[in-house]
């Protein structure tokens, strides 16, 4: 059959096959004819893009909350926004058509929808506007479209330089994980050499904490969209290739991604875990700070003490307290037993970082106007002492807790000068501190024996510094695919070796 068929129907066949496969590439309006236009998929990106920020459930201009499918039909003042099988009867189309006053969105706010756009919502509106199979109608269209997305594969190397914004020592104090663009990168800081990469949903890391038993707290996000908190065993996992490193899924791979303690609207910048690690407190863009039961995961608080973002946050030794600091120019301590607030201490800008003291007397906040200063956690506090200042904004703090001895125990916060300086917490005397950064330093860790302090920098720059001089022990670029140059200690000695020489 197929042999005996003429010729000249083949090169019809072929030809006709080469249009329709040039028209599904090229031409739009084939393809989409064919195919059901989407709500979820389609539509609702477009709301949530042009239209949410007007018409959520607490702005609701014109009384018109379309974060839902039911209260997108349900209209505002006017009725249902709505006409199925007739988008040309639609006040929808209407508003996004107009040239008047009613035009969607508002003249003084935006340009119009993009024609494509309006023509997508108008095919729906034909087709029925229908919503798809399986999503409840009363349920959130932020929710539905942010449980449809799926975080892109990082680049091998990167293009730009990794703003570093977290890090921490392993357990074993031999690395330092280090926040990427969807991933987590553990670092041999010795060799500069990148060992294994994590990927994780959260497009930034903003803070990391380790577990007694040693997994991975993470706090992160993606701006705007969505936030949290997420527990990982970064040794799990079966090793893929990325760029020449052994990298695992922390994104659907259950043996590396252990846990999701929280889920926010907005990105989660910080976090901390109570000493016994029962208890893990998290906040961010939301404002709230909520503590967690662990291993549960079970929301035990949700705590509504600030007026902006909540920036840092810290447990008093014992677990009983926590410590915030927020971009509403304060740091409050708030009694997580009685559950109430126990001091609001005022600063004169936005507050980066905070910790409680290891005796649990005082606390200490890291401002935008450089200070680093520390208060009694007290009732009527209304003094600080300083204990330094990094002249730019002081944007970190960490603090290790000596096991042996408390009063041996270490603080250190960096800052927007490019150094990190060292204290000790009780009594606040300054120690040695680390310099030699080119750019803001976002990132500050203490090694587990509390020997090395690191930080990292906006340029993707990690230095490592002894605690007891402060001396560079290693330098490196903490960017995938950077061309590593690694500077250490016996390099600057050999150079000024070599200077004296001359
Ligand atoms: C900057 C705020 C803003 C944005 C963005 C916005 N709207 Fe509106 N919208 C309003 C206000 C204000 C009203 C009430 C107007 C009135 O009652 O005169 C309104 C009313 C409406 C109404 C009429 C509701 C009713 O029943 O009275 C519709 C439909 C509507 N908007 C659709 C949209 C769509 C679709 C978008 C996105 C493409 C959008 N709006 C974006 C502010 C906004």
């Amino acid at each position: 059959m197929f042999q005996s068929r003429p010729c000249c129907y083949c090169i019809l066949c072929t030809l006709l096959g080469l249009a329709i496969t040039w028209l599904m590439l090229f031409g739009h309006a084939p393809a989409a004819h064919a195919q059901e236009v989407s709500f979820i998929k389609e539509v609702a990106p477009i709301l949530k893009e042009n239209c949410f920020a007007c018409h959520d459930a607490k702005v609701k201009k014109g009384k018109f909350d379309m974060t839902t499918y039911a209260g997108f039909r349900n209209g505002g003042t006017k009725d249902d926004p709505i006409t199925p099988g007739k988008a040309k009867a639609s006040i929808l189309i209407d508003v996004l058509t107009s040239m008047g006053k009613d035009r969607m969105p508002p003249k003084d706010v935006s340009k119009p929808l993009a024609k494509e756009k309006i023509d997508i919502i108008a095919k729906w509106i034909d087709q029925g506007a229908k919503l798809d199979a399986g999503i409840d109608a009363k349920a959130s269209l932020v929710r539905e479209l942010r449980s449809r997305w799926q975080p892109p594969t990082p680049a091998p190397a990167y293009k730009f330089p990794n703003v570093v914004n977290a890090l921490a020592f392993t357990p074993d104090g031999k690395s330092l994980v280090v926040g990427g663009h969807h991933e987590l990168l553990v670092w041999d800081y010795n060799t500069g050499k990148l060992e294994r990469r994590i990927l994780t949903r959260a497009e930034r890391t903003y803070a990391l904490a380790y577990l007694p038993d040693g997994k991975l707290a993470v706090a992160g996000g993606r701006p705007g969209q969505e936030g949290d908190v997420r527990i990982y065993n970064i040794q799990a996992g079966k090793p893929k290739d990325l760029g020449g490193v052994p990298t695992v899924d922390g994104v659907n791979d259950k043996d590396v991604l252990l846990q999701i303690v929280a889920d926010a609207d907005d990105s989660l910048l910080a976090l901390a875990i109570s000493a016994d690690g029962k208890k893990l407190a998290a906040g961010g863009c939301d404002r709230f700070v909520r503590i967690f039961e662990l291993p549960s995961g079970k929301l035990e608080q949700s705590i509504e003490n600030h007026a902006d973002w909540v920036l840092g946050v810290g447990f008093s030794p014992d677990g009983k307290k926590i410590i915030t600091g927020s971009r509403d120019r304060t740091a409050k301590v708030w009694d997580t037993v009685a559950k109430e607030s126990v001091v609001a201490f005022p600063e004169a800008n936005a507050v980066y970082a905070v910790v409680i003291t290891p005796d649990g007397e005082n606390g200490v906040s890291a401002c935008e106007d450089g200070g680093v200063r520390m208060w009694a956690a007290k009732p009527q506090t209304k003094q600080g002492k300083s204990l330094g200042s990094h002249g730019k904004p002081a944007l970190r703090m960490a603090q290790w807790i000596d096991p042996k001895d408390a009063k041996k125990s270490l603080l250190a916060s960096s800052g927007a000068d490019g150094t990190i300086k060292l204290y000790n917490p009780i009594g606040g005397a300054a120690l040695k501190s680390g310099a030699g950064f080119t750019d803001w330093v976002y990132a500050v860790a203490i090694s587990p024996d509390g020997q090395l302090v690191a930080g990292g920098s906006y340029n993707g720059e990690v230095r490592v510094f002894k605690v007891a001089d402060g001396a560079l022990i290693k330098a490196f670029d903490a960017t995938p695919g950077a061309i590593v140059k690694v500077e250490e200690k016996k390099t600057e000695d050999k150079k000024k070796v070599e200077e004296k020489k001359k």
